[in-house]
């Protein structure tokens, strides 16, 4: 079995303009001990507009921390008003782009296709994307999470070589329990996640068995310990508990 290196991300949503990014991240460093990072990946993915703020601070203060987007689009330049392009992350160190969060698969009309075409796009810029796929209540209570999750992975993935797929993270974030405080049991967490490995295992054979998957969906400090004990959860998408560093700190610290 892989050894697969945990990820923690904070995806700030819609929250905290640059002024309020910057205090967060010092916070946070000052507080969070050095051996945290040790066996962890940390990636904090703020509002576009914070990103050149903080590539700046991590560079400068040379900080654990990996700098995430929170989407962008497919296409390099051109005329689309408003969107923000891969290139464009990537020049700003942005490691990690959050692709085909359910907010943007239900709010802003993001489906399966369009997915495919921003991961193959994060990809293209050398970047990685942490892919969501979720199930919304009414496919989890007709007993169809695991057709809904498995699709949504082959679709995402579509395309993607096996070189590119090494790079990938995904993120497993049942859409009920994302913002709602009842998070998924570790238990059924775990089952889904494997669910997703082995829909990736049919695309690409035993490297599904590095590929590091997150759970997300209402994790806080005091279950993220539970979660991460699970065999198939590598990791974290932390919404809500990712705004106040103190909390996201102690969740960093989970097991210590
Ligand atoms: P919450 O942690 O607030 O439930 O959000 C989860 C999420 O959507 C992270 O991407």
């Amino acid at each position: 079995m892989p050894d697969r290196r945990p990820i923690i991300a904070a995806n700030w949503k819609m929250h905290h303009d640059h002024h309020a990014a910057i205090q967060f991240v010092q916070k946070l460093t000052y507080i969070v001990e050095a051996e945290v990072y040790e066996g962890l990946d940390v990636v904090i993915c703020p509002p576009f507009t914070d990103l050149r703020s903080l590539q700046t601070l991590i560079e400068s203060d040379q900080l654990d921390l990996a700098l995430g987007a929170q989407n962008c689009y497919f296409e390099d330049q051109g005329a689309f008003t408003g969107e923000v392009s891969p290139p464009m992350l990537a020049k700003l160190k942005v490691a990690y782009v959050i692709v085909g969060h359910s907010e943007r698969r239900q709010r802003f009309g993001e489906d399966d296709e369009i997915v495919n075409r921003k991961v193959q796009a994060v990809l293209r810029h050398g970047m990685a994307p942490i892919v969501c796929v979720g199930e919304t209540l009414e496919e989890r209570e007709g007993g169809r999470t695991a057709e809904t999750v498995a699709g949504q992975a082959r679709a995402a993935f579509a395309g993607v070589t096996k070189a590119q797929f090494e790079r990938c993270v995904v993120a497993y974030e049942p859409i009920w329990a994302i913002g709602t405080g009842h998070n998924a049991t570790p238990e059924d967490a775990d089952g889904t996640i494997g669910v997703i490995r082995s829909a990736l295992r049919d695309l690409y054979g035993d490297l599904a068995d590095g590929a590091r998957i997150q759970y997300g969906g209402s994790v806080k400090p005091g279950n993220v310990a539970d979660l991460m004990a699970m065999p198939e959860i590598d990791g974290a998408l932390v919404g809500g508990a990712s705004l106040d560093p103190d909390e996201f700190a102690r969740l960093l610290r989970w097991g210590r």
